[in-house]
């Protein structure tokens, strides 16, 4: 008999009783986060949703090294996260463009800066120049290369930024509300794509949002997090199938965990009907 070993699924990111309190918060402040255990896999899709003032930005930019944790701990491939990593990467609800550089130049910006200062050789270029010809087909903008950001819709920057950031094949991006400032069409258009990026770069994904459907649409696991202090309440395995598809958000799996999970929101912001937290999660959108 071969001796097969079994296999093992190994946690791309640890988090361990994970604990923030900003400095120069008053006294008898609820922690920005306590308690927070978490492990994700190696290619999951993990979203996380909750009420406003939870945690959930905090966490993410503990995970990009943006924030340093005040207690735990918090570990990508076994190794402590002591500050920003180039196996880690940050895309944010605002496009952060640079409007005076082209598509291509947005998205090749930082492999360039890393070709100045390494010195690097000229097949070093070359394959950067590939990258970023194959990112923009895979974002499906490869007619516009050469235009400026201001010359494009929101969708379509936002599509530039997330090309930007898989530039440098990060093993994790970390996505915060990255489609909060689009309509609900270009939404669904993006839900799509990134399933489509999640496939094809097998990356893992960390994804922030305010949105119910969004959070089960695109998660294998919803994390649900409630505030004062900012903790996860629960974790949920989304029960619908790997392919996902748009149908879906109508099947009786899909609504009733959403049901459950906008309960918990509902308790969790203090809101007593659905109209306070239509209003809450709406006024949120328009904020951010
Ligand atoms: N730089 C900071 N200094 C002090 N307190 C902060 C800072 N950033 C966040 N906080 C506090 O930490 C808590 C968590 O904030 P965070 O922004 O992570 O929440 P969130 O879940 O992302 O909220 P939202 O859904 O509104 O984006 C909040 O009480 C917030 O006021
Ligand atoms: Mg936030």
């Amino acid at each position: 008999m071969p001796n097969i070993a079994p296999q093992v699924s190994v946690a791309k990111a640890e988090i361990r009783r994970l604990g923030k309190v900003f400095s120069g918060a008053a006294a008898g402040t609820p922690a920005a986060l306590q308690d927070i255990d978490l492990s994700i896999e190696d290619n999951e899709f993990v979203t996380l949703v909750g009420a406003s003032g939870c945690g959930k930005s905090t966490l993410l930019r503990i995970l990009a090294g943006l924030e340093h944790h005040t207690s735990g701990e918090v570990i990508c491939n076994g190794q402590a996260i002591t500050g920003p990593g180039a196996e880690r990467a940050m895309v944010f609800q605002h496009y952060s463009l640079y409007p005076w550089l082209t598509v291509m130049e947005n998205i090749k910006f930082s492999r360039m800066l890393k070709v100045n200062r390494e010195d690097l050789s000229s097949s070093d270029v070359e394959a950067a120049s590939g990258r970023a010809d194959a990112l923009l087909n895979l974002i499906g903008l490869a007619k516009v290369a050469k235009s400026y950001p201001s010359q494009l819709s929101g969708g379509m920057q936002q599509r530039v930024a997330i090309a930007r950031a898989l530039m440098g094949r990060p093993q994790v991006l970390l996505m915060d509300e990255p489609f909060g400032a689009l309509d609900a069409q270009t939404r669904e258009v993006m839900h799509d794509l990134i399933l489509h990026i999640h496939r094809m770069e097998k990356t893992t994904i960390v994804f922030v949002t305010h949105d119910v459907d969004e959070a089960i649409y695109l998660g294998q696991r919803v994390v649900l997090m409630e505030p004062r202090p900012g903790r996860i309440h629960s974790i949920y395995p989304v029960p619908l199938p790997e392919r996902r598809e748009q149908d879906m958000k109508h099947s009786a799996p899909f609504r009733e965990l959403k049901a459950e999970i906008l309960k918990h929101i509902r308790v969790s912001s203090g809101m007593t009907t659905d109209l306070d937290l239509l209003d809450q999660i709406s006024q949120q959108g328009e904020a951010g």
